[in-house]
């Protein structure tokens, strides 16, 4: 058994704090943790992984949550794998450490998105998307995509842009300009920048264009319009990861374990069928 079992320390790194998806995570593991649980937690960009990683090492921690990818995974896997740290990634699909993991089911999170805008007539469909896409976030598109494609179609565009409600603002224009009736935004935060600017032009959503986001945060029940959006069981997740590692710390002959969630669609007021 290791060490830090009867009260474990257990280090989560997350891209930010200020990124309300991972905020919502956070605040579940905190709500759920068992008392006998530290948790410490990290915001790190991705040039800052790997010295957040050592740190928190160096802080004596028992086990590892990576909410994000970890660019030089091999090294890594190496230097926990050395002092028996053991780790579990989320909102992540790779499976190049085959470590435990959560996953959310992306592929079909996207296949939703693109059947919600199809059911309602929309042909003419845009995209935005962050510039640093994230393999789940690939996943994601992919599945919208395919789903598109199946009838004959392709989005008329993809923006890139930050993944901020800035970024979604930034793309306004472009998005006006491509005669779009329909939007897909990767999460909810691009979706609700990008709902601000229509509203800025007198462009009205959804009687001139549709939006659905991503992540069902609690802002998307709060903006006018309400946000059409694709549910992460934010809550579960969190909760799940914390059990899953300890699981881990106390039983460390576990093979790998995975748990898969699945998404589904919150329909709102900022989609519409077209006239
Ligand atoms: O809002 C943050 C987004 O980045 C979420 O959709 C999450 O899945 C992550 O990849």
């Amino acid at each position: 058994k290791l060490k830090g079992v009867q009260s474990p320390m257990i280090g989560v790194i997350i891209p930010s704090f200020r990124i309300p998806f991972f905020a919502d995570i956070v605040q579940s593991m905190q709500l759920n943790a068992p008392e006998r649980v530290n948790l410490v937690f990290m915001g790190a960009e991705n040039e800052k992984i790997e010295s957040s990683i050592y740190s928190l090492v160096e802080r004596g921690v028992d086990a590892l949550i990576f909410g994000r990818p970890i660019p030089n995974h091999q090294e890594v896997n190496e230097f926990l794998k050395k002092r028996d740290i053991p780790f579990l990634v989320l909102d992540q699909n790779t499976d190049v450490l085959a470590p435990d993991r959560i996953v959310a089911d992306e592929f079909g999170g996207g296949m939703l998105a693109a059947a919600h805008l199809l059911n309602l007539g929309h042909k003419k469909i845009a995209i935005v998307k962050p510039n640093e896409m994230t393999d789940n976030m690939f996943l994601r598109l992919e599945g919208f995509i395919r789903t598109l494609s199946r009838e004959g179609l392709k989005p008329i565009i993809q923006c890139q842009t930050l993944l901020s409600k800035h970024g979604g603002l930034h793309v306004t224009d472009t998005i006006i300009k491509s005669g779009a009736t329909a939007v897909f935004a990767l999460n909810d935060e691009m979706a609700i920048g990008l709902m601000r600017g229509l509203a800025k032009q007198g462009i009205d959503v959804p009687a001139q264009i549709s939006i659905v986001g991503y992540d069902d945060t609690d802002y998307a029940e709060f903006v006018t319009p309400t946000l059409t959006t694709i549910a992460q069981p934010v809550k579960e997740i969190g909760a799940a990861a914390l059990h899953m590692i300890v699981n881990r710390l106390e039983q460390t002959n576990l093979p790998q374990q995975t748990e898969t969630f699945e998404l589904h669609l919150v329909h709102r007021e900022s989609t519409k069928a077209l006239n």
